[in-house]
């Protein structure tokens, strides 16, 4: 199959371009920026020196010609690009008869005041929502493989929704908000420069309170009321997440372990158990990396991912292998 990726100068497109380039099913076919990007061509190598030889591959404006060019050319479509981008091109795709897997936020969520809430605007294209299929890999897999247009799920859901699915899957969640703790570095900001992603300013702080945009999507996919906090940290790439759950009563440690046991088998999963993930155990992995404690009622879960990988690239792999009935972990495991 060959892949087209638009925002590909970015830093998860640039990631999932590094990982297409080396799967053994796939050709990357065009990199595109925007048709106005200081970085048009220019090699994509440029922008990252440690892809030199592998991404020596011009990045090409999108103009009018280039979609004709995508069109004849390109078979499954990455739209890398932000979210008002992201729910403007890919209707366009989809006209083209293409397969478009959006890893911006365009269509996650259901409602269309969700989106004029969180997102502040008002969805363009309302009528795909309920058409794209969630791509949190692991868990949605059928839907993912029969969709044309795949929305990757967000970077704090993946670790939110795989460390809490579990739980909630076996009954085991009292009815309290689950309270959830994430810290992210700051490529999770994306490329651009700005002054609260500037070098001499990130150290570690919140944002987003009581109105991020994964509070909804980690709501809405997990079937339970969570109060979700992100915090920006003064490191490159990585997500930790402290997520607070009060248990029914009664639900013994062995219940909860139990629990897990739904992700044993999965490749891209590591649960464990006691042991307490790190950032460090997870940059540049395609995994999550799952502990919890437990004293009582109170139930600690822990999560970690690399947020450009099983946050955003990673994932988005998983979700193409899984439309070409491929192994999901086809060209991640043991990739790194
Ligand atoms: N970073 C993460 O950890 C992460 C994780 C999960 C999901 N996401 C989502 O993935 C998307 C991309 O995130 P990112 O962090 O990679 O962003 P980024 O680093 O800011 O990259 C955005 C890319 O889009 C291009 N672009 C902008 N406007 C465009 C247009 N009109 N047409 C074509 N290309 C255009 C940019 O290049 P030019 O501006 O030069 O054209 C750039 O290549 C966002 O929706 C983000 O929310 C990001």
């Amino acid at each position: 199959m060959n892949v087209a990726i638009i925002g590909a100068s970015g830093y998860s497109g640039a990631e999932l371009a590094s990982l297409v380039a080396k799967h053994p099913n796939l050709t990357l076919s065009g990199c595109y920026v925007s048709e106005g990007s200081l970085d048009k061509h220019k090699l994509l190598s440029d922008l990252y020196p440690e892809h030199r030889n592998l991404l020596d591959i011009p990045l090409l404006p999108l103009s009018e010609s280039a979609f004709d060019d995508i069109n004849s050319s390109a078979d499954y479509i990455c739209l890398c690009t932000d979210h008002k981008v992201s729910v403007d091109l890919a209707p366009q795709f989809l006209a083209m008869g293409k397969k478009v897997f959006d890893l911006s936020g365009g269509y996650r969520l259901t409602s269309n005041d969700d989106y004029v809430t969180y997102y502040g605007f008002e969805h363009q294209h309302p009528e795909l929502l309920n058409e794209a299929a969630y791509g949190l890999a692991e868990w949605n897999s059928s839907a993912i493989a029969n969709a044309n247009l795949v929305a990757v799920a967000g970077c704090y859901p993946t670790a939110a929704l795989n460390a809490l699915k579990p739980l909630q899957q076996a009954g085991l969640l009292s009815d309290e908000k689950v309270i959830i703790n994430a810290v992210s570095g700051v490529t999770g900001a994306g490329r651009k420069a700005s002054v609260g992603t500037h070098f001499c300013e990130v150290s570690l702080a919140p944002y987003g309170l009581f109105n991020h945009r994964h509070g909804p999507e980690i709501e809405q996919h997990l079937g339970h009321k969570v109060l979700f906090t992100p915090h920006l940290g003064n490191f490159p790439r990585g997500i930790l997440e402290t997520i607070y759950v009060q248990l029914k009563p009664g639900v013994t440690k062995e219940n909860v372990s139990d629990a897990y046991q739904v992700l044993k088998n999965e490749p891209l999963i590591r649960l464990l158990a006691d042991k307490v993930p790190s950032i460090k155990s997870v940059v540049k992995q395609p995994y999550v990396d799952i502990g919890w404690q437990q004293q009582g009622s109170q139930l600690i879960v822990m999560a970690a991912i690399d947020n450009l990988l099983k946050g955003a690239a990673g994932q988005a792999l998983q979700c193409i292998n899984l439309s070409m009935n491929l192994d999901h972990t086809t060209g991640l495991k043991g990739a790194f």
